[in-house]
């Protein structure tokens, strides 16, 4: 009878674990929803992982808990499927994300993300209540057929709607010294936008393959990797010729900062052609830099802003160019970014790296007089 208790207490520790979750593959999603895969294999979700994604592997390379403590806390939302995340989260547990175990490499997977089924909030990160069922998938499709495959949630699930299914990981993260390394606005209503409306609009293409639909759900989120173009509507740029001088103005009509992350660095470009010459003027940058007794420092380091001028939530920012405007000229506005801010490029390693280097052209406009 004794040995009937402990086994029957072991065996209720072994399930008690809400950390460990099994979770489908991704691929196994592919034979039925090829479109929605195609999408998402190449989003910044499937790829968030150290071995896949060389920017977040260059910052996880300084990282202390790397090199000191082999734990990788950035499992709780980089590899949130993996199926030792409560080691990777536990401190002397030893566990990395390795290459050769493919739940590690499934970065935020789409069984992941379809079983969420609440949002914890805390101070330091938010975190995401894996439903029990592993084959039943929260949707939003009012009118579905049903999938051989796996269940469909319809009801009581709005999160999947209102885009709070992101901010499990996206809200906020917070670092030792209490300081908001990065943080979207969660309340994202504006005008009815919110974070699925805006990164997953609905793109031509069926849902799956069994049940022909017009149109799906974007899959590759768009963002500052990829299909940025998608976005473009969201911010506009305008200019005001003065007698003296031309005001170039960005409307950022988001509801959050135009770049959230603190690698970050937004430029704005203006160059006037004149006579067939062209003219560039200095380049505009938005920044915000962390950091710890006035110097830049790690995100696990930094204390405090030392600076923000990124262009914030729903603001409209007003940049003065003390150049005069004539007849026939024209001016060429870009806005863009460099994932990494070029003077840290050095420190992490990712002077060769074409994704850490290349400028992203945002928007552009073009304005003669
Ligand atoms: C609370 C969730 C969360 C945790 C924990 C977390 N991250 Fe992230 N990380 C994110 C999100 C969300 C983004 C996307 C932010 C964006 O693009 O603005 C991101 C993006 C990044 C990026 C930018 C990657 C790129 O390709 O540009 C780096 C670098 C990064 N994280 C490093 C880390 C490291 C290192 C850790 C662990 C020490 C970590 N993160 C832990 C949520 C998290
Ligand atoms: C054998 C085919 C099949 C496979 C494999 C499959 N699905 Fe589906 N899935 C379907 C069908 C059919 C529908 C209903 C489509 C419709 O009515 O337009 C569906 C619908 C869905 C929905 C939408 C629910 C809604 O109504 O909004 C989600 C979410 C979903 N699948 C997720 C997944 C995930 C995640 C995987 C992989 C782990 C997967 N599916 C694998 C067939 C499949
Ligand atoms: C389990 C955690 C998690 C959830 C849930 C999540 N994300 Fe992410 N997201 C991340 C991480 C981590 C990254 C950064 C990956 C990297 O760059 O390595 C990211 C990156 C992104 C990016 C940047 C893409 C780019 O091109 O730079 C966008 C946009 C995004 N997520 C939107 C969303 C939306 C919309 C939702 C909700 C439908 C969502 N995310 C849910 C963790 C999450
Ligand atoms: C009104 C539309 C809109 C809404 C609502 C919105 N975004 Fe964005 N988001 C943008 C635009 C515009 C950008 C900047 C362009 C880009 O990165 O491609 C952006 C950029 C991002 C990035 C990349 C930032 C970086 O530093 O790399 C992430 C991650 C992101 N959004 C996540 C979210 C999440 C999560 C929500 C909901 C809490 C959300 N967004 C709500 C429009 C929106
Ligand atoms: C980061 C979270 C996230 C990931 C990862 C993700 N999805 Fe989704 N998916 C959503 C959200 C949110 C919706 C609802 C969108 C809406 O209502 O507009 C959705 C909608 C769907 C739908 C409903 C049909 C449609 O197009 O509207 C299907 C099917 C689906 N996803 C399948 C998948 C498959 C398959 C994968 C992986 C290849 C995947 N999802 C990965 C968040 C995610």
């Amino acid at each position: 009878m004794r040995y009937l208790l402990t086994f029957l207490l072991m065996f209720n520790t072994l399930f008690a674990n809400d950390k460990v979750h099994t979770f489908a593959s991704s691929s196994e999603c592919m034979a039925c929803h090829p479109a929605i895969y195609e999408e998402f294999s190449s989003s910044m979700h499937a790829n968030a992982t150290p071995q896949k994604d060389p920017i977040h592997n260059a910052v996880w390379d300084k990282h202390p808990q790397k090199n000191k403590k082999e734990q990788y806390g950035c499992g709780k939302c980089h590899t949130p499927a993996a199926d030792d995340l409560d080691h990777m989260l536990t401190q002397g547990k030893k566990a990395l994300p390795k290459i050769d175990n493919a739940t590690h490499q499934e970065g935020i997977s789409c069984a992941y993300c379809h079983r969420i089924e609440s949002i914890e909030l805390h101070a330091k990160s938010n975190t995401n209540i894996i439903a029990k069922n592993d084959r039943a998938y929260f949707g939003t499709k009012k009118e579905h057929i049903d999938s051989p495959f796996h269940g469909i949630i319809t009801e009581g699930n709005e999160h999947m709607q209102n885009g709070n299914v992101c901010i499990g990981c996206h809200s906020h993260k917070m670092n030792n010294h209490k300081l908001n390394v990065c943080s979207t606005n969660i309340d994202n209503t504006m005008d009815g936008a919110n974070c699925v409306s805006c990164h997953m609009p609905k793109v031509t293409g069926s849902v799956s393959v069994m049940n022909e639909t017009k149109e799906h759900t974007f899959h590759g989120f768009a963002g500052s990797h990829f299909h940025s173009d998608m976005l473009q509507n969201y911010v506009d740029i305008s200019l005001l010729r003065e007698i003296d001088d031309f005001i170039v103005n960005i409307d950022n009509r988001t509801s959050h900062a135009l770049l959230l992350h603190p690698l970050r660095t937004a430029v704005l470009k203006v160059s006037i052609y004149r006579n067939g010459e062209k003219i560039n003027l200095k380049d505009e940058i938005f920044v915000r830099v962390i950091g710890h007794e006035g110097k830049p420092a790690m995100p696990w380091a930094a204390t405090t802003t030392l600076k923000d001028t990124m262009i914030q939530a729903n603001e409209k920012r007003s940049v003065l160019y003390n150049f005069k405007l004539q007849k026939g000229d024209e001016v060429n506005v870009t806005l863009g970014w460099y994932l990494v801010n070029p003077k840290a490029l050095k420190m992490l390693k990712l002077e060769n790296e074409d994704v850490a280097t290349k400028f992203t052209e945002f928007k552009k406009e073009s304005f003669s007089f």
